[in-house]
């Protein structure tokens, strides 16, 4: 029988093994010197001055939105085509996530959409870089500059994607990364935040250990804090992994290649349009919109699903799930590019190692899984 192949699949080399097993004798498994190290590699790629490292991406959204002074009953336009993470964060601030529509081409959020969703109460915007493509920052910081909102990038599915020279988690007061384990790096769970302000950041470490700067010292925040230390072990591991950064961008790449050669011209399926002059997408998945039609994406996933093939729903969308499917604070307008991307999208096997006869599987799979309508 031909093996499975599944959806995704951290790439865990000897460096890694290395560098946990070094923590693990150091005695040293809290806020110590692979914590710090982790930190200054991620900020040093991403072009900024500083980063704080957390147990997961969502904590990092949350943090990052309350240190930029996000407050409750503030309103916070995102995109519903993303991980309900995002949204969530938004709500686990007290403030209230309205959705805006996205680009039918990048899937990210459409800057003209969210301009008109822009109200009294609005006093951010979450961006996301959907699946590694970076939304278009630099109409988002126009509408945030002439708006006087406050910028964050959710930016967790991107670490090292770039657009004219600028990257992912600069663009706006501060971005977040995460660190699970399909991500681009992992950390097996884990998240950052970026930023170029110090007093931001500041607040974000004491946020992530009770409220304060360091393990012994005193509770100096004037809010309560949390426990979103991200351990040695894991920022080790990251560590190691940023090493490897652009060889596993580089390996990303090479699959998105190969997916849309195969792949390219299968009738009604749209595929993730490629990078433009300037644009570097780090590639979190391949995400796929299979063609229109009631059912049709649930029923390929099936069929994938039953020949061994691992893929995903990557995203439904999050103004149909439950905690806002009722919640018309969400929806200050129609979202009909969201609601039909989010019906056809479908994310295929993606990590470092899978084979050329692995892709050609998937794809011939593919094929006649949608030809079975
Ligand atoms: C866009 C986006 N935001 C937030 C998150 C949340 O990250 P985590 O799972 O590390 O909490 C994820 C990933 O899972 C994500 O893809």
């Amino acid at each position: 029988m031909t093996p499975p192949i599944p959806l995704a699949r951290p790439d865990i080399g000897p460096a890694e093994r290395a560098a946990v097993q070094t923590v693990l004798e150091s005695g040293r498994l809290s806020l110590g010197p692979a914590l710090e190290a982790f930190e200054s590699a991620l900020a040093t790629t991403s072009g900024v001055a500083g980063a704080v490292g957390v147990n997961s991406g969502t904590s990092g959204l949350q943090l990052a939105l309350e240190a930029a002074g996000i407050r409750p009953g503030d309103e916070v336009i995102t995109t519903s085509l993303s991980f309900v993470a995002t949204a969530n964060a938004i709500r686990r601030v007290g403030a209230q996530p309205v959705f805006a529509d996205i680009d039918p081409v990048t899937l990210n959020l459409d800057p003209r959409s969210a301009a008109e969703r822009v109200g009294p109460r609005t006093r951010g915007i979450l961006l996301v870089h959907l699946f590694g493509r970076l939304a278009d920052m630099a109409s988002f910081r126009e509408l945030a500059d002439s708006a006087g909102l406050i910028l964050i990038e959710d930016a967790c599915e991107a670490l090292g994607s770039e657009r004219d020279g600028l990257r992912a988690g600069a663009g706006g007061r501060a971005g977040v990364f995460g660190f699970y384990a399909n991500k681009l790096i992992t950390t097996g769970e884990g998240g950052a935040i970026v930023s170029d302000d110090m007093a931001l950041l500041e607040r974000c470490r004491r946020l992530r250990n009770h409220g304060r700067t360091g393990g012994g010292e005193p509770f100096v925040d004037p809010a309560p804090g949390f426990n979103f230390r991200l351990s040695e072990l894991h920022a080790a591991l990251g560590v190691a992994q940023m090493t490897r950064l652009e060889e596993l961008i580089a390996a990303r790449a090479r699959l998105a290649a190969g997916y849309s050669e195969r792949l390219s011209g299968a009738a009604g399926l749209d595929l993730p349009a490629p990078a433009e002059p300037g644009e570097r997408i780090a590639w979190f998945t391949y995400v796929v919109r299979v063609p229109p039609g009631p059912g049709l994406r649930d029923r390929v996933a099936a069929r994938l699903t039953a020949d061994g093939i691992g893929n995903g729903h990557y995203f439904p969308a999050i103004h149909q799930l439950p905690p806002y499917a009722k919640d018309p604070a969400s929806r200050r307008g129609p979202l009909p590019v969201t609601a039909a991307a989010a019906d056809r999208c479908l994310a295929l096997p993606f990590f470092p190692g899978l084979s050329e006869a692995s892709m050609d599987r998937v794809c011939e799979r593919l094929r006649a899984a949608i030809s079975a309508g």
